[in-house]
């Protein structure tokens, strides 16, 4: 038998607090897809990173955790390519984390900027908890526990891997190289606003979910925020930056097309209607297979918590070598 070089590793994962959007397609899934076949990917639910904002209402996290793996099987995630794993059935998790929590100063985490802007944000809960202090330990202890070498994620995230890397630099200090310090593996495609030129986000309602129908999908685009200049068709508009024109270069596959209407757009001689139109019909083209597979895969409940299941036992056997050797490592084997 030939000796392969073992595939690195890539272990990313999503928080199930709602329904998937075209943010979560375009910034994450399109990059976990094709990672499949050059890396050894590790998906997860991340469950617990749920509970950190959510822990007054979970009882729609299983749920929205299933639905959201439709979303990624449909999207062509692969449990025959990849390890698809539930956080909380993987309690190894908890104890790494707990590990490392020994050896990070309190500083660290409050300084880390998404704390203090998510408290902010998400100001009707109280966020003041030791576990939304420790998101980002709990995440470090995610992607470590599986020598995670990349992390397939959004600017959003990059402090988050800063912190483990000086986390598990620490920790190493004190008990020996046991551990990978991960790097971000950033999204390639730039990111989507949403349909009022903000940030996409569930709570701010300017979402197209990957569950939306055909006519909401066109009722959305007909609403999306253009170049607020152009009151008539025969103004010049500007095409740089204008939410319509970075949909149709993320979903219009005919590019001939989307250059015609930019063309057309600068020179005042398109109207938004056809614009928008155009953007619907092509995003609803590629969304309808993935529709499709959704509904089949939702259809059957049970064999999508078998998928979840049987990747989070083959997470375990990963997890809990590597757990026999951190704890060697501290030294607590008995
Ligand atoms: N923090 C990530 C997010 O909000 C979710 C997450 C939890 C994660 N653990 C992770 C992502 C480990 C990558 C690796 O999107």
């Amino acid at each position: 038998m030939t000796k392969t070089t073992p595939k690195p590793r890539v272990v990313s994962g999503m928080r199930p607090t709602g329904r998937l959007h075209l943010g979560h397609l375009v910034g994450a899934l399109r990059n976990w897809v094709p990672l499949q076949e050059t890396h050894d990917c590790f998906y997860f639910v991340a469950d617990w990173h749920a509970l950190t904002s959510e822990y007054a209402n979970t009882a729609p996290i299983t749920g929205y955790g299933l639905d959201n793996v439709a979303d990624w099987l449909a999207a062509g995630v692969d449990p025959a390519k990849s390890t698809i794993f539930v956080q909380s059935l993987v309690p190894e998790h908890a104890e790494l984390f707990l590990l490392l929590s020994m050896v990070v100063p309190i500083p660290w985490l409050e300084r880390v900027p998404t704390y203090k802007e998510l408290q902010e944000q998400l100001a009707e809960k109280d966020l003041s908890t030791l576990g939304f202090l420790s998101y980002p330990l709990l995440q470090t202890a995610d992607v470590a526990m599986y020598d995670g070498r990349f992390v397939p994620v959004g600017e959003d995230q990059v402090a988050h891997l800063e912190l483990s890397r000086e986390v598990i630099r620490r920790f190493q200090q004190f008990y020996g190289d046991v551990l990978v310090e991960p790097q971000p593996l950033l999204t390639p495609v730039s990111r989507l606003p949403g349909l009022d030129n903000r940030k996409m986000s569930k709570s701010y309602g300017n979402t197209i979910d990957l569950s939306d129908d055909a006519a909401s999908v066109l009722k959305k685009v007909r609403q999306m925020y253009t170049d607020p200049k152009r009151v008539r068709a025969d103004i010049p508009g500007t095409v740089e930056g204008n939410p319509v024109f970075m949909y149709h270069d993320a979903f219009n596959p005919n590019v001939a097309e989307v250059e015609d209407l930019k063309a057309r757009y600068r020179a005042g001689a398109v109207g938004d209607v056809e614009v928008k139109t155009k953007l619907a019909a092509a995003m609803n083209a590629g969304l309808e297979p993935m529709r499709e597979k959704r509904a089949t895969l939702l259809a059957r409940p049970d064999d999508l918590r078998d998928i979840m299941i049987d990747g989070s036992r083959k997470a375990r056997l990963v997890a809990q070598e590597t757990m026999a050797r951190v704890r060697d490592a501290v030294r607590l084997t008995y």
